[in-house]
């Protein structure tokens, strides 16, 4: 998208002790300067606080991978927003498909968490995406833009708030949708931001990053990366790797 700085984000999901996760982030920070793309990694949360702590002044970002509605209480086992900020994340990952799968998120509750994470000064990563049967009964487009519309507070594209379209089926299986099918979803979550957010400019859905993930690599990141309202990538596995994860950022 023209004006846009692509994103680039690793997810590590549960992956990672402090001895290999400290190298990881350092080596991608050893490559990051210099980059077209923001660059951000997302660490479990039991290393975010030493992650962010390494990649201070580097122009790598931190980000989550989920939190609570709530900015504080009592709720055993989760984490608020406003700790993630504490810890020095600036992003947070919300309704990624596995959190969908495993804990039923979705709905008002996953809209609550978007904007606890807007009132923390984070930005959220809405993931939305159809899975497997949906998109062989040609239903993908209908999913997306009914997990956009419920979870989608007012005020998510003046906040900067970021998209990533994850289809279920290509997440870590090495499948990915044809570059027409990426380009049709994308285009069709551009028109709904447009629509739901019409302010011109950095404020309004016009501009908000809408980023493809689901077995994003080296070998098909640039074509990915190239097509129309793709704005970055949300990258699982490869982010793992540092020398991947680099390559796919140097093809943004
Ligand atoms: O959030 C990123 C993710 O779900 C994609 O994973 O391993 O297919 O790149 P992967």
């Amino acid at each position: 998208t023209p004006g846009v700085r692509p994103l680039i984000a690793g997810n590590w999901k549960m992956h990672g002790l402090r001895a290999d996760a400290l190298p990881l982030a350092r080596e991608v920070a050893g490559g990051a300067a210099g980059l077209a793309a923001e660059l951000l990694v997302c660490p479990p949360f039991t290393l975010v606080a030493a992650v962010a702590e390494a990649l201070a002044g580097t122009a790598v970002a931190v980000g989550g991978q989920d939190c609570h509605a709530a900015a504080r209480g009592a709720h055993t086992g989760d984490v608020a927003a406003p700790m993630l900020r504490d810890a020095g994340a600036t992003y947070v990952i919300l309704g990624h498909s596995e959190r969908r799968q495993a804990y039923g998120e979705g709905g008002a509750g996953l809209r609550a968490k978007v904007e606890a994470a807007i009132a923390a000064g984070l930005t959220p990563i809405l993931c939305v995406g159809e899975s497997e049967s949906q998109r062989l009964a040609g239903e993908a487009e209908a999913v997306v833009s009914a997990q956009l519309a419920e979870a989608l507070p007012e005020g998510f594209a003046a906040a900067g708030g970021v998209v990533a379209y994850e289809p279920v089926w290509a997440i870590g299986t090495g499948r990915t949708p044809t570059e027409a099918d990426i380009a049709a979803i994308h285009g069709a979550m551009r028109a709904q931001l447009v629509r739901d957010f019409p302010a011109g400019g950095p404020q309004g859905g016009g501009t908000t990053r809408l980023l493809y993930g689901g077995s994003v690599k080296p070998g098909n990141a640039a074509a990915i990366l190239a097509l129309p309202d793709v704005d970055g990538a949300l990258v699982g596995g490869a982010s793992l790797v540092a020398a991947d994860f680099l390559a796919i950022a140097r093809a943004a």
